[in-house]
This record gives C-alpha cells, sequence and structure tokens, in this order.
C-alpha cells in the first residue's frame, strides 16, 4: 500500500497548457456493465481520455459485456483494465501506471436483488469490500476532484410514501443488496468526513435501454414474449416502476460529475436519479406487445421476497444541483429498447 502512494506522489499532478488545467483522464469502474458501458461512450465522445476497469464476471451473458468493450475498444483514448475491485492491491497495481485520476464513476457491483438471496457474499465482496478498495485509491491521490458513484433506489426499502425523498428513512433495507448500496453511502460519507474525498452518491431508479441487463424485467419479458414463451408476473401485476431511460442517467453521471459538492461539509451528497413516473408493470407489459407486436403469455406469481411494491424518484434537488431533467418516458424508451434487442439478437 505504501508502495503505491509512494509512486503517485512522483507523479505530476496536473497537465497544464497555457496555465489551464487540460481535460484529464476519467476512471469508470463496471466499464463492461450496461450503465458502464454507456456513461464510457458518452465521456469519450466529449474526447476524455477513459480508463475502464471491469472483471467482466458471467453474473450474465459475457458475450454481451464483451460486446460493450469491443465497442469501447474501438476509441484510441480507451484501456480496459481486467481487475477486481475487491482485490485492493492488485487493483491500485494495475491502476499505478496510468499516473493519478482524479474523477472515479464507480459503477463495479454486484447487481440483482433476487440473486442476493442466493450468494450474498459477492455483494459483500464487490459492493462492500470492493466500494472500500475505490474510497482507498481515491483518498491517496493528491488532488483527489470527484468521486461519483452508484447507490440504487432499493436504499428506500418497503417504503410507502411516494415519491422517495433523499430525506426520507432509509435504515430499513428488505434485501442484502440493498443493505450494501446503503452501507456504500455510509462508508463514502465517513470517508468524506474523515479525508475530505468529494463525494456524490446516485440512486438510480430502474434503469433500462440498449445494451440492458438481461436479468431485468423489461429484458426478460422482450426476450420470452418474442420466443412465444410465458413470462412471470409477480404480485399480479400490481408493482409500479419508476422507469429511467439509459441516456438520461447518462446525462445525469456526466452532469454531477463536472459538478463535485464544494459547499457541502463534509463534501458528500446523494441524489436520486429517476423519471419521476411511476409507471405500472402492466403498461410496460404493454408497450412490449405493441413493440414486438406479440401478445404476452402471463403466468402470475406472489411477489417475490427482497421485492418491493413501487418506487417513484423525487428528483427536485438533482434538478437543482446540476440541472437533472429526464427526457425519455416509457412509451418512447421501450420500442427503442426492442428494437435494439431484435438488433443485437437477430431475434
Ligand atoms: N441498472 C439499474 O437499473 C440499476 C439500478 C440501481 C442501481 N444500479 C447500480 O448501478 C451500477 C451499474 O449497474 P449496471 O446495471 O450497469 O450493472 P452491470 O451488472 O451491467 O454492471 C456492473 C459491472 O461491474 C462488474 N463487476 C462486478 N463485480 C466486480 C468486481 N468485483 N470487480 C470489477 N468489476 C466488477 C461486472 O462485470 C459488470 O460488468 C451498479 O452499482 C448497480 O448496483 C443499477
Amino acid at each position: 500500500m505504501r508502495v503505491a502512494l509512494a509512486k503517485f506522489r512522483r507523479r505530476p499532478l496536473f497537465v497544464s497548457w497555457n496555465g489551464c488545467t487540460l481535460a484529464m483522464t476519467v476512471l469508470v469502474t463496471g466499464a463492461a456493465g450496461f450503465i458502464g458501458y454507456h456513461v464510457s461512450e458518452a465521456l469519450l465522445a466529449r474526447g476524455e481520455t477513459v480508463v475502464g476497469v471491469d472483471i467482466v464476471n458471467a453474473y450474465y451473458d459475457v458475450a454481451l459485456k464483451e460486446a460493450r468493450l469491443a465497442r469501447l475498444a474501438k476509441h484510441a483514448k480507451f484501456t480496459l483494465v481486467r481487475a477486481d475491485i475487491a482485490e485492493p492491491e492488485q487493483l491500485w497495481a494495475a491502476l499505478d501506471r496510468f499516473g493519478p485520476i482524479k474523477r472515479v464513476v464507480h459503477l463495479a457491483a454486484q447487481a440483482g436483488v433476487r440473486y442476493s438471496l442466493q450468494q450474498p457474499f459477492a455483494y459483500i465482496q464487490a459492493n462492500i469490500v470492493g466500494h472500500l478498495a475505490i474510497l482507498e485509491y481515491c483518498r491517496r491521490i493528491p488532488g483527489f476532484e470527484h468521486l461519483v458513484y452508484a447507490s440504487s433506489s432499493s436504499v428506500y426499502g418497503g417504503n410507502e410514501k411516494l415519491p422517495f425523498s433523499v430525506e426520507d428513512r432509509v435504515d430499513r433495507p428488505v434485501s442484502l443488496y440493498a443493505a450494501t448500496k446503503r452501507a456504500d453511502e455510509l462508508m463514502s460519507h465517513s470517508y468524506a468526513h474523515l479525508y475530505g474525498v468529494p463525494q456524490t452518491g446516485l440512486r438510480f431508479f430502474t434503469v433500462y435501454g440498449p445494451w440492458g441487463r438481461p436479468d431485468m424485467a423489461m429484458f426478460l419479458f422482450t426476450k420470452a414474449i418474442l420466443a412465444g414463451e410465458p413470462i412471470r408476473v409477480f404480485n399480479a401485476g400490481a408493482m409500479e416502476r419508476d422507469f429511467t431511460y439509459i441516456d438520461d442517467i447518462v446525462a445525469g453521471v456526466l452532469g454531477v460529475l463536472r459538478t463535485p459538492p464544494t459547499a457541502e461539509k463534509p463534501p458528500h451528497r446523494v441524489f436520486n436519479l429517476g423519471n419521476n413516473h411511476s409507471e405500472p408493470l402492466l403498461k410496460l407489459i404493454k408497450l412490449i406487445e405493441q413493440a414486438t407486436g406479440k401478445t404476452a403469455k402471463q403466468i402470475h406469481e406472489p411477489m417475490q421476497m427482497g421485492d418491493v411494491r413501487a418506487t417513484f424518484a423525487d428528483i427536485d434537488p438533482a434538478r437543482a444541483a446540476f440541472g437533472f431533467e429526464p427526457r425519455t418516458d416509457i412509451d418512447e424508451g421501450v420500442p427503442k429498447f426492442v428494437a435494439w434487442y431484435r438488433e443485437f439478437y437477430n431475434a
């Protein structure tokens, strides 16, 4: 650990031209993942250099992750580090060759509520040990600017009051996944307090869109409906989600990245990033049926353990702080997702 720190200190801290600090590198963890891939593309499109970190695990289809990476690899300013964020020494050693990276978007995690019932230790490793390794990385960088990290709407647990506000109670998680995401927020707060690491946590609400995650309802439903197979609908479909289109999430991440907390003491804050609409699950199914031209065969099952009935994001603080404004409703976003799915899977 000390060796790595000494190496950081020997490196120049700024690239400067005519007295200005030039755009420098952004570290994106989880770059092979759904959101990390899109955030990396957007950063590269605006000329930033991106160092991506991902272990490319087999939680879901590795071919999809590799396909995302193949697209990123076309950019000269993208480098992938295949590393486990829960192995701190190896991670820091692998990152050392890039010099101090002062802006980090930390999206790598073991995601998914239901899988946390089957593989609880995977969540502690990736989401707790991994988060700590990123915090330790950031606090060692002289002049570190901003760590933006992924939290989740699941921290609101079974809260009944809608919409969910960042002021609401978040001490009653109903899944281990949610508990790890809340723990990340608390760990981040302590590092802001102890070491002044500037940080923003983003509670994402059901993100969807092209290159999306195969374990999520929209993907599973689309796949099954196109194949003429039944879909599992929980709680008789009496569920509501604030579905957030990926482009809106990317705009939020980039918007907040350039707005580090400066007034807050300690320099840490948390925002909801959602679409600000709670949509019935049955509406989602209807939209997929329209986009595919097929009728869903529904199998009704009781609500799953760890699941919540409704989510709905109050995004006023994000609007005020960095102009967050979601633009894509599911009527527009679902057909875009289905079109991507059909093309990618030739379905
Ligand atoms: N997609 C959503 O709706 C949603 C909602 C709330 C929160 N989030 C959070 O947003 C972040 C990104 O989610 P996503 O949907 O892109 O998920 P994803 O699973 O597609 O991406 C996560 C990536 O992290 C990588 N990863 C996992 N463990 C790792 C480890 N130990 N070391 C290095 N890499 C590792 C995986 O290989 C994967 O590519 C996650 O933190 C997730 O919990 C997502």
